[in-house]
C-alpha cells in the first residue's frame, strides 16, 4: 500500500527474484515482491480461440500472448513466405517483444518471469568453460554447491533415451541427431524442467496435451515446471512472501531507513491507475537484464541514485542468439507432431564458437524443416543510456554485429548442408532472410558483477541495494542461461543473508 514501510522489496519475480525471496523468507524475513505482469494462476481458461486453455498456442496468439501490443510479433514471422503475424487486442500478455533500435529482446511477463515462456532447457555450462563465463566467481563452489542446488530446486530432468528413440514427437530431434552426427559433430541431449513423465503421457494420449499442442512461447498449461510450481510455490508456502502484480517500479531513491521506491499500478490495458511510494530497508533488483539495467541507468542519469558508478548500463550482450532452418529432402520428414520442448543440441563451441539447440517448428503439418536456435561466442557488447528527450533508455546494439554470430553458427550448418546436399530455408523470417538475426531470447549483463556491483551483486555506491538477476552476467554463457542465473543467485543470496542482514 502507498506509504508502507517494508524490510525487503524484490523487484521482479523471475529466476533471480524467486531465489532471493525464498531464501530471505526462510531466513525469517518478510519479503514484498513487485511484478509488473499478471499472476497467471488467477486467470480463467479462454473462450473462443484456445478454448479451455489459459495460455495461447504458438500457432494462435491472442490478447494473452503479448505484452501491450496490437499486433503479434512472432520470432518465425512468415510461413512459406506468407506473413503470419495478426492483430490482437492490447493486454498485459505473457511475452514482451521489447524493441530497441538494433534488436528485439523477448522476455516473459508475469509471476515467474521468463520461466513462463521459455523452452525450459536447463543447461549447466561445461566446467572448463566457467572461467570465461564468470571469471570472478569460484568454480568449485558453483559446481559443488550452487549448480546442484539450482538444478534440484528447478526440477531439472532428462528425457528417457529409449523413449526418445521411438517417440513420434521427437522425430525432428532424431533427424537433427542424424544430420549432426553424419557431419561429425558432437550431438548431446539437453536437460529440461518439463516433466518428462507427463511428456510421455502426452504422447500416449492419456493426459491433456500442452507441449504436444504447440504451447510454449505464450505459456504452458501443463507439464512445464515453471517458477510458480517450484521456487515461488516454496516461497509463498513460508507465509512470509507477498506478491503485488500489475505493479511496475519506476524510481528508486535513498530515504531515511533505506530506499523510497515509486511503483505504478497498471490495469490490463497498461494504463496507470495509481502511483505509490514505499520505503524499503533493502532493495533487490531482479527485473531481468533489461529491466534492472533500464531502472538503474535512469536513476543514475536523473540524479536519483547519483553515486552509481560508470559501469551501470554497460556490458550488455545477446548470448549470440541466431535462429535458422534447413530445408530437408522429401525422404527426411521431421514429423507433423512436434514437441515444443527441445531435448538436444549440437556442440561446436570449442572449434566454431557455436552451440545449437535442435528446435521444433510445431505447425501441425509436415514442413521438412530442421530448425535451430544457436548460442554463439560473440564478443560484442552494447550499452544502455538514458535519452532525456524521449524519457526512455536506449540500447547501442548494432544490427551488423549479428554477422559474427551467423558466421559462428555457419561452422555447423554450412557443413551439414554440404554433407546432406540441403539448403537454408528462406521463407520463415521475412524477405528472403536465411537467418533470424533480429532478436535475442537471452539478454545478459548491464549491471555486471565486479564492475557495477561487488562480487556478490551489492550495487557499488549504495548499501542495501542489490542486483540478483541476468544483469550480473558479464559474458555469454555458452548455452542457455537460466540455470546459471539461478545458481549465481543462490550463491549471492547465501552470502548476503550471512553478512548483510
Ligand atoms: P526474468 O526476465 O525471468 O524476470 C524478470 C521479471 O521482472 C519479469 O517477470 C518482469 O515482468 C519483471 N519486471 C521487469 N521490470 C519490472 C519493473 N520495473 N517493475 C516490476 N517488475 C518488473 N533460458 C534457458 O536457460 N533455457 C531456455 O530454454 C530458454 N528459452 C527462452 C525462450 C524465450 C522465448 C525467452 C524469452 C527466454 C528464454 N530463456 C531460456 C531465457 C530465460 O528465460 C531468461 O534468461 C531468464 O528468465 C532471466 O531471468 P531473470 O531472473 O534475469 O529475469
Amino acid at each position: 500500500a502507498n506509504g508502507a514501510t517494508v524490510p525487503v522489496l524484490v523487484i521482479g519475480t523471475g529466476y533471480g527474484g524467486s531465489v532471493a525471496a525464498l531464501r530471505l523468507a526462510q531466513a525469517g524475513i518478510n519479503v514484498e515482491m513487485v511484478e509488473m505482469g499478471l499472476d497467471w494462476s488467477t486467470l480463467p481458461p479462454m473462450t473462443g480461440v484456445g478454448e479451455g486453455n489459459v495460455f495461447c498456442r504458438s500457432s494462435q496468439p491472442g490478447a494473452r500472448a503479448y505484452w501491450l501490443r496490437t499486433k503479434s510479433k512472432a520470432p518465425v514471422s512468415n510461413f512459406f513466405s506468407f506473413p503470419i503475424d495478426s492483430e490482437i487486442s492490447k493486454f498485459t500478455g505473457i511475452l514482451d517483444a521489447e524493441e530497441f533500435a538494433g534488436i528485439t529482446v523477448y522476455q516473459g511477463r508475469g509471476v515467474g518471469g521468463g520461466s513462463l515462456v521459455n523452452g525450459g532447457m536447463a543447461v549447466t555450462p561445461k566446467r572448463e568453460r566457467f572461467a570465461s563465463i564468470l571469471p570472478s566467481v569460484n568454480a568449485d563452489e558453483m559446481y559443488n554447491t550452487y549448480y546442484p542446488r539450482a538444478n534440484a530446486n528447478l526440477g531439472v530432468g532428462n528425457i528417457r533415451q529409449a523413449w526418445f528413440d521411438t517417440a513420434e514427437c521427437y522425430q525432428y530431434s532424431r533427424v537433427g541427431r542424424k544430420h549432426a552426427q553424419r557431419s561429425g559433430f558432437n550431438w548431446t541431449f539437453v536437460p529440461d524442467v518439463y516433466d518428462w513423465n507427463y511428456m510421455e503421457a502426452e504422447q500416449a494420449g492419456t493426459v491433456k496435451r500442452s507441449a504436444l499442442d504447440t504451447q510454449v512461447l505464450y505459456g504452458n498449461d501443463a507439464g512445464k515446471k515453471s517458477l510458480p510450481k517450484t521456487y515461488i510455490a516454496q516461497a509463498l508456502a513460508t507465509g512470509k512472501v507477498n506478491i503485488s502484480t500489475l505493479h511496475r517500479v519506476t524510481n528508486i531513491t535513498t530515504a531515511t531507513g533505506g530506499y523510497r521506491v515509486t511503483i505504478e499500478e497498471i490495469n490490463t490495458s497498461g494504463d496507470v491507475v495509481a502511483t505509490k511510494n514505499v520505503t524499503a530497508g533493502k532493495v533487490f533488483c531482479a527485473a531481468g537484464s533489461v529491466g534492472t539495467s533500464k531502472l538503474l541507468v535512469k536513476m543514475k542519469a536523473t540524479g536519483q541514485l547519483p553515486n552509481l558508478n560508470g559501469e551501470v548500463g554497460k556490458g550488455w550482450g545477446d548470448n549470440g542468439n541466431v535462429m535458422v532452418a534447413r530445408a530437408n529432402h522429401l525422404w527426411d520428414p521431421t514429423g507433423k507432431l512436434q514437441s515444443t520442448i527441445p531435448c538436444s543440441g549440437i556442440d561446436n563451441w570449442e572449434a566454431g564458437g557455436a552451440f545449437a539447440e535442435v528446435t521444433p517448428l510445431p505447425v501441425g503439418i509436415e514442413t521438412y524443416a530442421s530448425m535451430y536456435l544457436a548460442v554463439t561466442n560473440t564478443q560484442y557488447r552494447a550499452q544502455f543510456t538514458w535519452n532525456a528527450s524521449t524519457g526512455k533508455v536506449d540500447l547501442s546494439w548494432q544490427t551488423a554485429w549479428k554477422q559474427d554470430s551467423i558466421n559462428k553458427a555457419k561452422t555447423i550448418f554450412d557443413k551439414i548442408n554440404q554433407k546432406e546436399g540441403t539448403i537454408y530455408r528462406t521463407d520463415l523470417f521475412g524477405g528472403s532472410k536465411q537467418w533470424q538475426d533480429g532478436l535475442t531470447y537471452h539478454p545478459l549483463g548491464g549491471v555486471v558483477i565486479d564492475k557495477a556491483t561487488d562480487n556478490y551483486g551489492r550495487v557499488a555506491g549504495y548499501t542495501g541495494l542489490y542486483a540478483i538477476d541476468a544483469s550480473l552476467l558479464p559474458n555469454g554463457i555458452s548455452c542457455n542461461p537460466f540455470v546459471t542465473i539461478t545458481a549465481l543467485a543462490e550463491r549471492n543470496i547465501e552470502k548476503i543473508i550471512a553478512t548483510d542482514l
